[in-house]
Order: structure tokens, then C-alpha cells, then sequence
């Protein structure tokens, strides 16, 4: 071996800030582009973006709102498992057409356990369900919230309750709710066992998201991260998950794989492995691990990584993601790639997408929405929401995410902690990003994702370049959140 010759055969690691997308002959229209791209085997996303497993990032309230814009959110993984399920089952019960997941209480239930049940879940009506699962009444807000704290349900429940059968249509439910003037549905077998809940709610929803992604029954898609080695958490959040997303900074390992392959066996989920960023991590994902759906990719471009710095070792996510997407295409695999780390604006976007990515990750862009976790706060004059590495020591100090980075490495903080810029509603942004990713798909040429991969040509700016396409000589008024 000749130490010199590490130089000579080295790779450029290139970032998005060291590539342009090159115009080419169009006969297409921005707005005749479609984002729509497959997630997995059985999800279709109809834009390609999702929000970062990171307690600053996704909760559920990012994760409805991201599926309900035709997105989807990563829940995050830094609480107890039963936190995670939590999440995972507000999602699933944000819209429905029946709920199958009914939250039942039983007639000895105190009227104070009750409400607490109601602020933790959200909701205002319960079905009484008595011995041997019978529906015996229905306890809804209105039924208790002047009741003293230790009545108990059975003595305040509404007991003629109105019901409805499996076969009923939605129509037919929505009249029975008017002409009763009810919000709540319970669905009945015919020994009056509860099978389901219609509400109000979800019917009045109905329409009102065009581009939500749903499951078969109608719910909001939901995906969740989950360590490799959490076997209880993975099949905890089977039960109500799409996707499962195992959430290590670096997953080729072998011990990684060894205990992936035991949640592949074990879970209906459909599973994304990653972060990766090498062909041969790649290959040995797609070859080794059976059943894998989609490999997360790149490893220390995030905003608030300091990965590359404090060990320099990284796979920044362009770099990453035209070698793994080389790796599948060698392959013959269609196992999708998800771009992660250090997108900040639509054209970071199209050209992730044109280097084989199916869709990107972003934590930066999604924590300064109004529907993340973290707090908002105003400084000098302008609105600011905290955002942190999952390997800073703010995140690491809950612990449950201490084994996302390596084991050397757990004393050390592997990111950074601070602020982005408020950016407002979810649905803002993912419209002002699909605007300006179907502007760059103008520009290729491109009607949809996999003609970017075929169509789009890149060339590299130089540093003094790369001033020269930025906004330059003029005195801006502020910041602006796209540059
Ligand atoms: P952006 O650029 O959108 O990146 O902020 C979000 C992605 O960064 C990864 N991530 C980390 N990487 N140290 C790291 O090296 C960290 O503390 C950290 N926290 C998150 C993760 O892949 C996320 O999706």
C-alpha cells in the first residue's frame, strides 16, 4: 500500500452548493411536472419530502400535517416507547372513515379519570364497554363536564346510545349523526360488541386534505423511527405504523444488520434502513438485508451535525446519494432512496432528486414550522423556533437516543443546538417548495421524478462561482429563508 496514493484516488465529496443543474430543451410547462413519487412497495407520496425522526422536528401534529399536504413525517424516537406509540396512534386516529382503534372506557371509570383520559388523547367521547365487551352507553363531554370528579361514568353515560352496523355507508352515517344531532357513531356487531367509531369529525374532514396520503382505511399515513436494536419498540409500533425507519448515524455494521434483520422477520411494517452514504453500504443493504424498502442516505450534511468536524468522517448526501444510487441501479433493485441532510431550499431538492433520490429528508427546513414540537420564541424583533441535533447534548441527555451514535463516540456531542427562522404553517411550505422544485423541473425538462433521473445533466461552480449565481451587490432588506 502507498499512503500518497490515499490522495490520488481520492473522491470528491461534492456538495449541493458545488453543483448546478444545467438548463436543457424543454416542451413542458413547470406546472405540468408531477411530484408524486414511490415511497415504498405500497406508498405513493404525492410530494416528495418528509420531515426528520427529531424531537424538535416530528410529532404528531407535524406528522398529520405532513401527511395531510401529501407528505409524511418521521416520528421521533428520543421518549419511551410508549411516548412513540402515542404519537403513532394520534396519527392513525387524526381521520378515518371508521376508527378501528376505538378507545373505550369501562361503567367504573371515575369521572375524573375520564377527563384525564380526554386531555391525553384528545378526544370527547368514549363508548362504555361493559362485561364481555358489550357497549353499555357513551360518555361524552357533554356528559361530564359538570359531573363531580368521583362519580363514576356509569351514572352520568348517555345510555341510549344511537349505533350504527359494519355495512352502513358513510352517507347513511351522516344522517344519522344529523338527525340525532350526535357527533359520535359507534359501529356494533350483532351482539353489541363495539367494531368501530364514526365521527363527525372525520366526516366534516373528509375532502378537505385532496392531497393527504392515507391507508386503505382511510387513515394518515404514519411512518416512525426506531433503533436497530429496540425489537419490543419496532413490533410495539407495528401494530400502528406504515413505515418503520431504523435511526442510527452510521447502520453499516454489522451489529446493525444482524438486529435489523430480526425486526425484518418480525414486523408487517414496511422498513427503511439507514443513514448510509457508500455504494458498498448500498449494496450490502439490498443484498444482506431481506425485504429492505428504502435506504436513508447521507451521513454529517445536516444543519446541526458537527459529525464531519469533530471525527471528519461523513458521506455528505449529494456525494452519498449518486453512489448509492449508483449501487442500486447496478443492482437492479427499485428500492427507493431518501435524500437526508442539509436540503435547504426546492433547488437542494431537484438536484438530490436528479443524482437517484425518490425523496428528501429534512429537519432545518420543517422545525420552523408551526406544527413542530419545538418552542417559539422572539428575538429582536423576529419569531424563532429551537432546533438540535439528535446528537447534541441537549437531545442526548433523555437518552433513549444515546445509541444512534457510535459507541466511541458517546462521549462525544455529535451536533449542535440553536434556532431557525419561523417559517409558518406546514402547508406554506410545502406548497412555496413544490412551486420552485417544479420550476427546476421546467428547467431539466422533466415531467416527473424518474425522467429528473434520466434528463438532468449537473455541473460543478467554483467557490468564487458559486458568489457570482448568489444574489450579489445589492443590500437586502433581511434574511431570506430559500438562500
Ligand atoms: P437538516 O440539514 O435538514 O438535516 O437539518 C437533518 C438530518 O440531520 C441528521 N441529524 C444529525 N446528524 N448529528 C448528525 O451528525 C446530529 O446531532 C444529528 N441530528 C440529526 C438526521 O439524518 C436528520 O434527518
Amino acid at each position: 500500500m502507498v499512503f500518497r496514493d490515499k490522495f490520488k484516488n481520492a473522491d470528491t465529496a461534492l456538495t449541493f452548493n458545488d453543483v448546478i443543474l444545467l438548463p436543457g430543451w424543454t416542451t413542458l410547462e413547470p406546472n405540468e411536472a408531477t411530484v408524486k413519487t414511490r415511497l415504498t412497495s405500497d406508498v405513493e407520496l404525492n410530494v416528495p419530502f418528509i420531515s426528520s425522526p427529531m424531537d424538535t422536528v416530528t410529532e404528531a401534529e407535524m406528522a398529520i400535517a405532513m401527511a395531510r399536504n401529501g407528505a409524511l413525517g418521521v416520528l421521533h424516537r428520543n421518549c419511551s416507547s410508549e411516548e412513540e406509540v402515542g404519537m403513532a396512534r394520534a396519527v392513525k386516529r387524526a381521520e378515518a372513515v371508521i376508527i378501528r382503534d376505538v378507545i373505550t372506557v369501562a361503567p367504573d371509570t371515575t369521572v375524573g379519570e375520564l377527563l384525564k383520559l380526554m386531555e391525553e388523547h384528545k378526544i370527547k367521547g368514549f363508548p362504555v364497554v361493559g362485561r364481555g365487551g358489550k357497549l353499555v352507553g357513551i360518555a361524552t363531554w357533554r356528559d361530564v363536564r359538570l359531573a363531580e370528579p368521583t362519580l363514576k361514568v356509569r351514572d352520568v353515560m348517555t345510555k341510549r346510545v344511537i349505533t350504527g352496523t359494519e355495512d352502513m355507508d358513510l352517507e347513511d352515517a351522516k344522517k344519522l349523526l344529523h338527525k340525532h344531532k350526535i357527533e359520535k357513531l359507534p359501529i356494533v356487531d350483532g351482539d353489541g360488541h363495539v367494531k368501530g367509531l364514526i365521527t363527525m369529525k372525520d366526516i366534516t374532514l373528509k375532502g378537505t386534505f385532496p392531497d393527504a396520503v392515507r391507508d386503505d382505511e382511510g387513515r394518515l399515513i404514519c411512518a416512525a423511527a426506531v433503533s436497530p436494536f429496540d425489537l419490543d419498540r419496532a413490533k410495539a409500533l407495528d401494530r400502528y405504523v406504515d413505515i418503520l425507519v431504523t435511526d442510527v448515524a452510521h447502520f453499516h455494521n454489522k451489529n446493525c444488520f444482524e438486529a435489523t434483520k430480526k425486526i425484518l422477520q418480525e414486523v408487517r411494517a414496511k422498513v427503511i434502513v439507514g443513514n448510509i452514504g457508500t455504494y458498498q453500504a448500498a449494496e450490502d443493504c439490498i443484498t444482506k438485508l431481506d425485504g429492505v424498502e428504502g435506504l436513508r442516505v447521507g451521513i454529517g450534511s445536516g444543519s446541526i451535525c458537527s459529525t464531519s468536524i469533530v471525527t471528519r468522517a461523513g458521506a455528505p448526501t449529494l456525494y452519498a446519494t449518486s453512489n448509492v444510487a449508483d449501487a442500486l441501479k447496478d443492482n437492479k433493485s427499485n428500492v427507493s432512496i431518501i435524500a437526508d441532510g442539509g436540503l435547504r431550499n426546492p433547488g437542494d431538492i431537484a438536484v438530490a432528486l436528479s443524482v437517484g433520490a425518490s425523496c428528501t429528508m429534512m429537519g432545518n427546513v420543517f422545525a420552523g414550522c408551526s406544527e413542530s414540537p419545538g418552542r417559539l420564541v422572539a428575538m429582536e424583533g423576529r419569531y424563532y423556533k429551537e432546533y438540535y441535533g439528535m446528537g447534541s447534548a441537549k437531545a442526548r441527555k433523555k437518552r433513549f437516543v444515546q445509541d444512534r451514535y457510535s459507541q466511541p463516540s458517546k462521549a462525544i456531542n455529535e451536533g449542535v443546538e440553536g434556532w431557525v427562522p419561523y417559517r409558518g404553517p406546514v402547508a406554506d411550505i410545502v406548497r412555496e417548495y413544490v412551486g420552485g422544485l417544479k420550476a427546476a423541473m421546467g428547467y431539466i425538462g422533466a415531467a416527473d421524478i424518474p425522467q429528473m433521473w434520466e434528463k438532468a445533466r449537473l455541473a460543478l461552480v467554483t467557490e468564487r462561482g458559486y458568489q457570482e449565481i448568489s444574489p450579489h451587490d445589492v443590500i437586502m432588506p433581511g434574511p431570506n429563508r430559500l438562500l
